[in-house]
């Protein structure tokens, strides 16, 4: 595969190479990393931009001059190298008030408190000319059924995501928000917990046309939920408005591998909608390919590299496979012969009533399902192995 471009848009999350590999069982086996080492790094190994949570880029509880100090050096390391910040998320969850959650923390103080820190972070986004704010609710839940009334923290969190909606409004900013939906971790549940709950608390907003996904890869799957077709339920909904890349092996906790190294072979099916999912077989979804991984504990700062490049270098091996299997006229004629072309036709015709359709004695009455079974298979385990072999590079 060639070696990653701007144009690949690739996006990595400050906290993600950042990360000092503290996990509940140790502490840290890394040292810190600076964001403008961590942008001139990046821009290096040829990505297009990073995202960062407000307290990634100045501790929590910084002085407005050091907040200042951090935003300006960051800025001018943009300038220097022409890396661009996409995304902005705010940290609602690390410190000990957010314990039982950010916007719908069962106690008022603590949400007020959330709703500023989420305003002043809205603000830097415009600031920054980021184009999508995430908003993952990863405290947002609870351990325990009676701990509270889930309809009403969902009110809640409606109201908070409301007031940001009439706040970018009011403000003019050309910003979209991104809810990232997952099950469980840190909370034993967290509120909108997959892709398919998040969309329909969207629906429900006062400016749903605000909001979409940010859909993570390891959350789907740790709900044991096919990532693919969550994504292809999103962008059929109008709502893929970012997207965190990762990798995961199972219903277990969130291991944030690289992207690939987890379930490989929906990795290849999700870059093959992605690229080739679109409109005449061109790419389906144009904005950033974010990386949102976690280098593991073992690596040390040449292995948060190495695994940084790992990321980009699998996506562009996925994305040449997935190339190579739209080309293979055998894999065009394999999917043919399982009547994708029938399923593309509407199930009507053009005009037809349901009137029509229960007049139609061919659709029902003289339907005889028993004579019209021919026992024919669909082929799909043959379309399977064309897709494992191009993953494979046997074909
Ligand atoms: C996770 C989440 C987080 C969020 C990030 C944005 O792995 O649990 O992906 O990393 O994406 O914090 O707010
Ligand atoms: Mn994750
Ligand atoms: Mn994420
Ligand atoms: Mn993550």
């Amino acid at each position: 595969a060639p070696a990653p471009t701007r144009e690949d848009h690739f996006t990595f999350g400050l906290w993600t190479i950042g990360w000092n590999a503290q996990d509940p069982f140790g502490s840290a086996t890394r040292g810190p990393l600076g964001a403008v080492d961590a942008i001139h790094k990046l821009s290096e190994l040829g990505a297009y931009g990073m995202t960062f949570h407000d307290d990634d880029l100045f501790p929590f509880g910084s002085s407005d001059a050091d907040r200042q100090a951090a935003i300006d050096a960051l800025k001018k390391a943009c300038d220097e190298t022409g890396m661009v910040i996409p995304m902005i998320t705010t940290n609602t969850f690390s410190h000990p008030v957010f314990k039982d959650g950010g916007v719908t923390s069962n106690d008022r103080a603590v949400r007020r408190f959330t709703i500023r820190k989420i305003l002043r972070n809205i603000d830097l986004a415009a600031e920054l000319g980021a184009k999508t704010f995430v908003m993952w609710g990863g405290r947002e839940g609870a351990e325990y059924d009676f701990s509270k009334d889930i309809r009403v923290a969902l009110e809640r969190y409606r109201e908070a995501a409301n007031l940001f909606g009439d706040y970018v409004l009011e403000k003019g900013y050309d910003l979209k928000f991104a809810i990232e939906p997952k099950p469980n971790e840190p909370r034993g549940d967290i509120l909108l917990p997959t892709v398919g709950h998040a969309m329909a608390f969207i629906e429900t907003l006062d400016h749903p046309e605000l909001v979409g996904l940010n859909p993570e890869v390891g959350h789907e799957q740790m709900a044991g939920l096919n990532f693919t077709a969550g994504i292809a339920q999103a962008l059929y909904q109008g709502k893929l408005f970012h997207i965190d890349l990762n990798g995961q092996r199972g219903i277990k906790y969130d291991q944030d591998m690289v992207f690939g190294h987890g379930d490989l072979i929906n990795a290849f099916s999700l870059v093959d909608l992605l690229e080739n999912g679109g409109p005449a077989g061109g790419p389906s979804y144009t904005g950033p390919r974010h990386f949102d991984y976690k280098p593991s504990r073992t690596e040390d700062i040449d292995g948060v590299w190495e695994s940084a490049k790992a990321n980009m270098r699998m996506y562009l091996l996925l994305k040449e496979r997935a190339q190579a299997f739209r080309a293979d006229p055998e894999v065009q004629e394999a999917l043919l012969a399982a009547k994708n072309d029938q399923l593309a036709q509407t199930t009507l015709a053009e005009g037809e009533t349901t009137a029509d359709l229960l007049a139609d004695a061919s659709a029902y009455e003289d339907f005889d399902a028993d004579a019209y079974y021919d026992g024919e298979g669909f082929g799909f385990v043959r379309i399977q192995q064309l897709a494992v072999e191009h993953l494979m590079g046997a074909r």
